[in-house]
């Protein structure tokens, strides 16, 4: 598989297989997304595979907390293009598993999965001394997407997941991260559950000419 063939295939994925990746392949994964690109090579990056009893420890813990309130994904009041790209790709979302608008319980049990990482059998929280700035969040998104080329030309699943931010204390805590550390985002690695409707649905992408444009090229 070609870059272009994996950046084709990864996408979110929110159900998986029970099969646990071995060891030597999450191993080589973190390793070989290292090769990412970071400002004055840096590698601002600390990232932490779980499975097993460790992760359903960590589960189990953020399972009884309350989220904490300095968690904040989005700017307050989001405006456009960006508001009604992000509602209509949940709604997108929810009427893939037959969710509608007003059923509140189970969207909330679907923001719930997140704290189970989909089902998916390896846990990968991305931290970072907090200390640093928006230089360093961009390096860290450039690791994160080499991880998830790298896993989906190796035939593996993953979702990024912004929602473990909202434990980050408790996640640092148990995770004896060293002293100043935060949880920057988590991803769910495994299996992509074919069967499970959620997964069929594709997000969409807004066409490059609302973002994009060159300028002295000959057409
Ligand atoms: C930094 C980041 C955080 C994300 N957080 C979540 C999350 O908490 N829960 C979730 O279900 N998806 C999350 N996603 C997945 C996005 O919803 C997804 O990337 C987007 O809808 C585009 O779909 P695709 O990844 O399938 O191409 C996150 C993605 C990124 C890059």
């Amino acid at each position: 598989m070609n870059v272009e063939q994996a950046l084709q295939a990864r996408h979110s994925v929110r159900a998986f297989l029970p099969r646990v990746p071995d060891a030597a392949t999450v191993s080589d994964l973190m390793e070989k997304a290292a090769q990412a690109a970071s400002g004055g090579n840096m590698q601002p990056w600390r990232v932490l595979a779980l499975t097993g009893e460790p992760l359903a420890e960590v589960l189990a813990a953020v399972a009884a907390a309350e989220p904490e309130e300095s968690s904040i994904s989005y700017p307050p009041q989001l405006w456009e293009p960006y508001r009604s790209r992000r509602f209509e790709n949940g709604e997108d979302l929810y009427r893939s598993i037959g969710i509608g608008r007003d059923n509140k319980p189970a969207r909330l049990e679907q923001l719930a999965r997140n704290g189970r990482f989909f089902g998916a059998p390896v846990g990968l929280f991305v931290a970072m001394e907090q200390r640093m700035g928006p230089a360093q969040w961009m390096d860290l998104g450039i690791y994160l997407q080499s991880f998830m080329l790298l896993a989906s030309a190796k035939g593996l699943a993953t979702c990024a997941q912004g929602f473990w931010r909202r434990y980050s204390n408790l996640l640092a805590e148990r995770l004896e991260l060293p002293q100043g550390y935060q949880i920057a985002v988590g991803m769910a690695l495994g299996y992509e559950d074919c069967s499970a409707p959620i997964n069929s649905w594709r997000s969409s992408r807004a066409s490059m000419e609302q973002w994009g444009e060159l300028k002295g090229f000959a057409f």
